[in-house]
């Protein structure tokens, strides 16, 4: 949910490309969460303000908690985050947290929230890169539309095809026990 949450916000700035980033780090026992975007990007005045929890009480102007929220959740988890944003560049929000812990929530259908995405945005092109140890599956839209050609990517049998790509690409990038 975080992650889908932090990859609405990159394409609310406008994004036409979000790479998301997850890595199991089974060696020393930490998770890194990157979602990275070339959307509209914030100004440094803006930054400051996204991760003020309080911000919202102190104005008219509605300010989500996507951001804070996450945040406090990885801190919970006794990792740090940190964004970084370039006006008209993107954005990027990297978080590196304890692989297990009992704040950290899990990840969840990863197949599932990813679809979702590219069904409702085929014209936003997603990067996908997930290790677990040694291991990495990757998957980029981009590739399967050049392959597509003229077949919409959000073709249902398309989606399918891409959910199932997913859920065998995680399965073999082996989960330890
Ligand atoms: N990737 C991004 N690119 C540009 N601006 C961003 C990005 N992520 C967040 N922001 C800015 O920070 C604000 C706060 O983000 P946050 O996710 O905390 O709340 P929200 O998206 O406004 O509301 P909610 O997540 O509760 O629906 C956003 O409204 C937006 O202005
Ligand atoms: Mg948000």
């Amino acid at each position: 949910m975080y992650i889908l949450d932090l990859t609405q916000n990159s394409l609310r700035a406008g994004a036409t490309w979000v790479k998301i980033f997850i890595d199991e780090r089974e060696q020393d026992g930490l998770l890194v969460v990157e979602i990275e975007d070339n959307g509209k990007g914030m100004s440094g005045a803006e930054l400051e303000r996204v991760l003020d929890p309080f911000y919202t009480t102190r104005t008219t102007r509605r300010i989500g908690l996507g951001l804070p929220l996450f945040a406090a959740m990885v801190k919970r988890c006794t990792g740090e985050f940190k964004i970084t944003s370039t006006p008209d560049k993107g954005t990027k929000i990297a978080a590196l947290m304890a692989l297990k812990h009992w704040d950290k929530p899990p990840l969840g259908d990863m197949a599932s929230s990813l679809v979702t995405l590219i069904a409702g945005n085929p014209g936003v092109d997603f990067v996908y890169q997930h290790r677990r140890g040694a291991n990495e599956y990757l998957l980029e839209t981009k590739k399967i539309k050049a392959v597509l050609e003229d077949v919409p990517i959000n073709h249902p049998t398309v989606l399918d095809y891409i959910k199932k790509e997913i859920e065998k690409g995680l399965f073999q990038i082996e989960p330890w026990k």
